[in-house]
């Protein structure tokens, strides 16, 4: 029996990765082709599995009644680091968001599938990818940012700005933020941002899932001056490995009034499994091939919907003539990147 694996980049937009899956579709049936995503070989993202589907306290949570938005950030100290022919022109969005990041957003956001097979995830993850609600020439202007980073610092370095390093000016952006909409029904009224970029203060990745105040407060009005803040959910996926519950606690005292304080349910994975071997993604990932285990391989439908999103955001930029704008190295983008999310009352959590 013969597998195949492949790795991105599978086109660079929905029509040429029709062409790439159907040139390997003529000779491969499906159940042969391997998609390798290596996000979906991370322990941390599979957890991600474990923790809404293994737990019974999340899962009822887990929609627009109780969640107000959700964030992810995959974020990156390093530039180029001399890939320049293949970067320049693909970009941010085509390298990390159209894989990686929305490979984490479909996992997020996905109904729970019956049984832990290829089919029935995969089945949840693309009706998740297809509610995605595409861009516009007029939406891009508010729901995205593109950035590109200039000369600056990081971790302490002197490091040259993007055009430098590719010899010439460039309209390829190494930073893009997204204000993304799942219209369905589980999601309606929940932004997801989404954030990734080259150069930025610190290697982090993480999702963020900010909940809703509490219905009703009765900690004086709307607890006003007494500390209340709304829950918020914090999944480290790398470098650190971790899960920080942040909830309301009283504050010890003898104030008349009760006084709240944010304290930490921290659930360090490193810490729970230490002894346990650090597995890399791909070694996971060619065992699962060797064992013709497609769950966590991507299909084809899924790379086309990711592409139908990210075309519609490709078009976007296009038609409305979107630059990307410069951010100094060592910083989380350009300003703009904060406005995306400040306008809607929220912030980036860092
Ligand atoms: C790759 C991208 O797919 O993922 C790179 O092409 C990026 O640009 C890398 O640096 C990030 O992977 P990781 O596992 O280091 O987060």
């Amino acid at each position: 029996l013969t597998r195949i694996a492949m790795e991105k980049p599978i086109g660079k937009d929905l029509a040429s990765s029709k062409e790439v899956n159907d040139g390997i579709g003529a000779m491969f049936a499906e159940e042969q082709i391997f998609r390798v995503d290596h996000y979906l070989g991370k322990e941390t993202v599979q957890n991600l599995l474990a923790l809404r589907f293994g737990n019974v306290m999340f899962e009822p949570l887990w929609n627009a009644t109780a969640i107000d938005h959700v964030q992810i950030t995959v974020g990156e100290t390093v530039g180029l680091e001399g890939r320049v022919s293949y970067y320049d022109g693909v970009g941010a969005l085509r390298d990390m968001v159209q894989n990686h990041m929305l490979q984490i957003l479909s996992i997020i956001a996905m109904e729970p599938p019956a049984r832990m097979d290829p089919t029935a995830v995969r089945d949840e993850k693309v009706k998740a990818l297809r509610s995605l609600r595409p861009m516009t020439a007029e939406t891009v202007k508010t729901h995205s940012v593109r950035g590109q980073y200039t000369p600056g610092a990081v971790g302490g370095q002197i490091v040259t700005g993007y055009a430098d390093e590719l010899g010439q000016p460039s309209d390829t952006e190494t930073f893009v933020a997204l204000k993304a909409h799942i219209d369905n029904w589980r999601w309606q009224g929940v932004p997801f941002y989404l954030r990734t970029g080259k150069r930025m203060p610190a290697r982090q990745s993480e999702i963020m899932i900010q909940f809703k105040p509490v219905r009703h407060s009765i900690f004086g009005r709307d607890g006003h001056g007494t500390g209340l803040e709304p829950n918020t959910l914090i999944i480290r996926l790398q470098p650190e490995e971790y899960i920080r519950l942040l909830i309301m606690s009283k504050r010890p005292g003898l104030e008349r009034q009760v006084l709240l304080d944010e304290v930490t349910l921290d659930v360090s994975l490193t810490a729970a499994f230490a002894g346990q071997r650090r597995r890399i993604a791909y070694e996971r990932l060619i065992l699962d091939l060797l064992a013709g285990d497609q769950t966590l391989f991507v299909r084809r439908d899924e790379v086309e919907a990711q592409w139908t999103w990210i075309d519609s955001i490709i078009d976007g930029w296009k038609e409305a003539n979107m630059k990307p704008a410069a951010y100094s190295s060592g910083n989380w983008g350009p300003s703009s990147a904060i406005a995306l999310i400040e306008r809607d009352g929220a912030s980036w959590h860092e």
